[in-house]
């Protein structure tokens, strides 16, 4: 598992190095901040100084300003993510009820205040979406999201998700989400949620959602959701 870890951060620097000086810098403000438990040896760190250091740690995968990350896994932008959901999330990956190698490694080792410092801290970002959905898929999209798709009986996305796709409590943001991890979560979906089949959760409420939309559906809403602000 470490090593898997220690693979895709080394993806992410190498990336970071082939897209020249701009990106070069803050690969080297990561390594500092992550450097600091290391160096700090006996000194007392204080809660806050754990928090960035963590928080650095979170950045090196899911971006500078938690915008999300176009690599060899799509990763995630966290970006104004609802911190319930964002603690919903981290607990279930600790919990083996949402399977992910990597995030269960990141997340059952962190404690309820430490996830809730990192979910606010997420909660007030906002860059810009970093897109990637093909530009004419997004009308459709648009109208899947607003109105649903009647005929094969798939609720509106916004009555749940929010006019904006800003989400509320447990239910996440789609908003700016990344194109690739949108349409491989709703492709994904009853491998990944919901795997202790004797605690239903949250992720049931999507369940037959996911199921009933097509390829050419997915395609489109996650191309409209990923220029959304
Ligand atoms: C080594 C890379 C890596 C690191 C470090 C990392 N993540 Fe992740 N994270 C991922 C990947 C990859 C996914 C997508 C998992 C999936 O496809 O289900 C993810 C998914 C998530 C999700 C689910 C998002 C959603 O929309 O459902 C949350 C929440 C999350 N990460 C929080 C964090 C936090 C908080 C930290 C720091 C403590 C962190 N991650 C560190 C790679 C990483
Ligand atoms: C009845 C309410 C409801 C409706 C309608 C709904 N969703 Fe969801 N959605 C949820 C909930 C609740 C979750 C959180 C699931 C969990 O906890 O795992 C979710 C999660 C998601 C996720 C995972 C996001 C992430 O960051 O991993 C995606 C993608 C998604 N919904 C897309 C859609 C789309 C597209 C539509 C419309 C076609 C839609 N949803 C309609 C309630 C809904």
């Amino acid at each position: 598992m470490d090593a898997e870890i220690t693979r895709l951060k080394s993806y992410r620097s190498s990336a970071a190095f082939r897209l020249g000086p701009r990106s070069v810098l803050p690969a080297i403000v990561i390594a500092a901040l992550c450097a600091v438990p290391g160096r700090a040896g006996a000194m007392e760190r204080g809660p806050r100084g754990d928090v960035q250091a963590k928080l650095g740690y979170c950045m090196d995968c899911h971006g500078l300003s938690a915008e999300g990350y176009h690599g060899y896994y799509p990763i995630p932008r966290l970006a104004g993510q609802q911190p319930e959901y964002l603690e919903n999330q981290l607990r279930a990956f600790a919990e083996h009820r949402r399977t992910n190698n990597i995030m269960f490694n990141v997340a059952h080792s962190l404690s309820p205040s430490m996830v809730a410092s990192l979910a606010a801290h997420f909660k007030g970002l906002n860059p810009g979406p970093i897109g990637g959905g093909p530009h004419d898929r997004v009308g459709q999209g648009r109208a899947i999201f607003q109105d649903g798709v009647p005929d094969s009986n798939i609720a509106a996305c916004s009555a749940c998700h929010g006019p904006e796709a800003t989400g509320y409590g447990e239910i996440p943001r789609l908003a700016g989400q990344l194109y690739p991890y949108l349409i491989n979560k709703l492709t994904n979906w009853d491998k990944e949620r919901g795997q202790i089949r004797s605690r239903p959760d949250t992720s049931a409420i999507m369940s037959p959602i996911a199921h009933s939309l097509n390829r050419s559906q997915i395609e489109a809403v996650a191309a409209y959701l990923s220029y959304q602000r």
